[in-house]
């Protein structure tokens, strides 16, 4: 009789180069694991300021057993508490947004200040202590307006070198000067991995993404020099020649472009950012590939400032002249994995006016759509006996292969 693999054994079970075996996409322990871990642990993306533009919004997220709420105080900071009641321990709010005065307990209505000091509880007696009941608060790390927390008791100290690294690429772009024009929910059919195997490739974008590929330069995405023909070698000319203009222009402006990784296991935080240059007029991922708000974002000048893109372990992330669009993910279950996406506008830009939101949202929609497809063939493969897992491109997957490196180094850091 076969013994079932532990979590452990099923990493080890992996030959270097090849994906991962099907279990790892479908046990209910694997996933509790990579949600305590990954999740819990790690940093993650969870929010951007834009969620609570005012004191007295909250915005509460909900990732595995956890839940958090973010708030803007009266001193208008961002903060994060855990969404427990102190006092039996209920929830204080349902996943969403609102506005408030006061963060009340529904149940027996335990009455929290927006910095999380327990403020009114009736009936307790005189000697009882508010002091000590207040809303347990959550790791909160805001770097240019992206929202990152870690629910960990101690968090990982190199979020520092994320957001040393962000700060002087996104000072510019004033995200916390920004509202959220448009948010989308879909809920992929597939493993949390997978979602993020897709996207750390586009190997599978010149076949599935025809709105996307008309945004970007293909070469930068991977190619196989000794397969080009000769037009694949002048195209290729000409993307380092477009690169080499661009960067000396954008550097002339103070533009930062040097791509910076962090995608070794050693690292807990992980996260890759460069300014990539576009396609066509090269000013935005729209379907015309030019600005699809007019009001540009922060102090920007130039429309042509290319897409500074964050990947985090959770999430991707474009920022251009006109707008940004922040997508991160949440596992719900082994097979089942929410991807939210908000695409940001300067705050004083006029729906209608300065932008159409169809034209804003047209090509991360559309993308994010046909991935959510490719996400579920690959899970639903992934779970046929006729699986066997199969070598990565060496060009075009050796991010995919890096994640599942990382991955699997996180979890051995985690006594897994
Ligand atoms: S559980 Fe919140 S007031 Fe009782
Ligand atoms: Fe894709």
């Amino acid at each position: 009789m076969s013994k079932v693999k532990s979590h452990a054994e099923l990493l080890r079970s992996r030959q270097p180069g090849y994906t991962m075996p099907s279990e790892l996409f479908s046990r209910q322990d694997v996933f509790e694991n990579d949600v305590d871990v990954f999740f819990h642990k790690h940093w993650i993306l969870v929010g951007v300021s834009a969620d609570v533009p005012e004191p007295g919004d909250v915005s509460t997220v909900d990732i595995g057993k956890s839940s958090v709420i973010i708030v803007r105080d009266e001193d208008n900071e961002v903060r994060t508490f855990r969404n427990v009641c102190r006092h039996r321990g209920a929830r204080i709010k349902e996943a969403g947004k609102a506005t408030i005065g006061k963060l009340v307990c529904p149940y027996h209505q335990w009455t929290y200040e927006l910095n999380g000091d327990l403020l009114h509880a009736a009936q307790m007696g005189k000697d009882f202590d508010h002091k000590c009941k207040g809303l347990k608060s959550v790791h909160t790390k805001v770097v240019g307006g992206l929202v990152f927390i870690c629910l960990a008791n101690e968090a990982p100290a190199d979020i520092a070198t994320l957001e040393e690294t962000m700060l002087p690429r996104l000072a510019p772009y004033q995200l916390e000067n920004t509202k959220i024009a448009y948010e989308a929910e879909i809920i992929e059919n597939g493993n949390w991995k997978l979602v993020m195997e897709n996207n750390r490739e586009c190997y599978h974008c010149a076949g599935t993404h025809p709105e996307l590929t008309t945004t970007f330069l293909a070469e930068d995405f991977g190619y196989c020099e000794e397969e080009l023909d000769e037009a694949g070698q002048q195209s290729l000319a000409s993307y380092r020649k477009k690169n080499a203009d661009y960067k000396a222009s954008w550097e002339k402006d103070g533009l930062i472009c040097e791509p910076v990784e962090k995608l070794t296991p050693d690292v807990a935080t992980l996260f890759r950012t460069q300014r990539l240059v576009m396609a066509g007029h090269g000013e935005s991922q729209t379907p015309d590939t030019k600005v699809a708000c007019t009001k540009l974002l922060g102090n920007a000048t130039r429309k042509d400032q290319g897409d500074t893109h964050l990947w985090t372990h959770s999430g991707w992330n474009h920022v251009m002249s006109d707008h940004a669009v922040v997508s991160y993910l949440i596992p719900l279950s082994p097979d089942k994995t929410l991807v939210r996406t908000k695409w940001l506008v300067n705050a004083d830009a006029v729906e209608g006016v300065d932008y159409d939101v169809n034209n804003l949202i047209s090509v991360w929609t559309a993308t994010n759509a046909q991935d959510a497809a490719l996400v579920a063939i690959n899970h639903s493969g992934t779970q046929d006996p006729g699986y066997e897992p199969g070598p990565y491109s060496k060009f075009s997957e050796q991010y995919v292969e890096g994640f599942a490196n990382w991955y699997t180094g996180r979890l051995e850091a985690h006594n897994i």
